[in-house]
Formats: structure tokens, C-alpha cells, sequence
């Protein structure tokens, strides 16, 4: 079993019947909804909130309820992925680019768990390019301005060298900065420049964290 297995299918143990789950994106929530799937086989009953179109996909091929974030009022829990964790309970997310959808769907979530491989967690986050969801007009506006802060921003494409398009037909400019100092005041600064849909960091969401390890074992650490 891989790290991601380990702890997607760790986090899996937090659901309970009858709760409204939000089901995050990416290949280390895929082992997780995969797991959720044979639960709710054997009769677990759930309500899955989906984070991107590859995760309603995966939800229906597996049988598993579905509703509109519109129609749910809160979400009891959403495990999802990410690309770094720090020491703080702070990340970064959005490197298969459903950072938009995966923080609505958590800032509706009363709990957050990250399910995460060792390699995720790190001292200082930045050395994974901090994903900025920006709209397609103007946007080199926005990627001048980011130029000029010195954060090397990267227009985002698909392998077959067309731009990359979001599930809400956005943008993505990936900033390598590899050491962000003040994660706070750049989660600010990125928020309050027009165009900017929505940027990777996300601060204050996560209430634990599953990392899965290569010898096997997970471990669950809460904040
Ligand atoms: C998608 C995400 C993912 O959760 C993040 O990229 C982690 O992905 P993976 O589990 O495949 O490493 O934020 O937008």
C-alpha cells in the first residue's frame, strides 16, 4: 500500500452514518472515496458533497449520494488532499486545480481532515507552487503585478500545451516563490487583487491531519 492509500483510507474511519461528507479531489482522496464506496455498499448511509467534476465522477461510478452544496446547510465533515502541510495546520492546495470549489465546500464544513503522504509535510510552505485561480480576462494584469512582487508566476497547462482550464473555465498561475514567510499577509494581499478568483492557501481550515507513511502505519493528528 502507498502513503496516499494509507491515509485516504484512514480518514475513511471518521465518517459516520448519517453524516453530510465533503469529498475532496485529487489521487489520495480518490482511496478514500473508493473506501467510503464499499461502506455505503454494505448500508453505510451518507450524503457526499462534491469538490470538482472528478469527484462527482468517481462519487456516482461508486454509488454514492450526492447533493448540491446549494441544497445542504452545513457539512458535517470533508476529507480531502493537499499539496503541503506545515506545522500549524496550515497548507497549500489546488495542484490538481479544484482549489476553488474544495475551500467553498470546506468553509461550509464544521471539521477538515487532510489525508496526506509524509513527503506533504514541511517546515516552511512554498516549495509547491501556490496555485491562483484567476478569471481569463485581464489576467496578465494580474501576472504583471505578481511579476513585480518577485513571486515567478506560471500560466498552467494542460499536457497538451493548452492553457489549463478550471471546472469554472478559469485560469490557474502557479507562483513559485519556494519560502512563503507570511502566509497570512500574502493570503491578504493575493484576495484583494481583482481578477483573483481564489489562491491555495488555505489557512484555517484543517482540524486534523492524516499522514499516511510507506511502512504502513497512518498517523492522525488533531489540532
Ligand atoms: C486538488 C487538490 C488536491 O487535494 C491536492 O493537489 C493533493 O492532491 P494529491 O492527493 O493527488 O497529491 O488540492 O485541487
Amino acid at each position: 500500500m502507498n502513503s496516499k492509500q494509507i491515509a485516504g483510507e484512514k480518514a475513511c474511519e471518521f465518517i459516520e452514518d448519517g453524516m453530510v461528507v465533503g469529498l475532496g479531489t485529487g489521487s489520495t482522496a480518490y482511496y478514500m472515496i473508493q473506501k467510503l464506496g464499499d461502506r455505503v455498499a454494505e448500508g453505510l448511509q451518507v450524503t457526499g458533497v462534491v469538490t470538482s467534476k472528478a469527484t462527482e465522477k468517481l462519487a456516482k461510478e461508486r454509488n454514492i449520494p450526492l447533493m448540491d452544496l446549494n441544497d445542504v446547510g452545513e457539512i458535517d465533515l470533508t476529507i480531502d488532499g493537499a499539496d503541503e502541510v506545515d506545522g500549524s495546520y496550515r497548507g497549500i492546495k489546488g495542484g490538481g486545480g479544484a482549489l476553488l470549489f474544495e475551500k467553498l465546500v470546506a468553509h461550509a464544513s464544521k471539521k477538515s481532515i487532510w489525508v496526506v503522504g509524509e513527503d506533504k509535510v514541511v517546515e516552511t510552505l512554498g516549495a509547491f507552487p501556490l496555485p491562483v485561480e484567476v478569471v481569463p480576462f485581464g489576467y496578465k494584469q494580474v501576472e504583471r503585478q505578481l511579476e513585480e512582487r518577485g513571486y515567478n508566476p506560471e500560466l498552467r497547462h494542460f499536457e497538451d500545451g493548452s492553457i489549463y482550464l478550471t471546472d469554472s473555465q478559469n485560469y490557474i498561475l502557479d507562483l513559485h516563490i519556494q519560502a512563503i514567510e507570511n502566509p497570512e499577509e500574502l493570503n491578504d494581499w493575493l484576495n484583494n487583487l481583482p481578477g483573483v478568483v481564489e489562491n491555495g492557501l488555505f489557512l484555517n481550515y484543517a482540524s486534523s491531519i492524516v499522514i499516511g507513511y510507506s511502512d504502513g502505519h497512518a498517523e492522525v493528528r488533531e489540532k
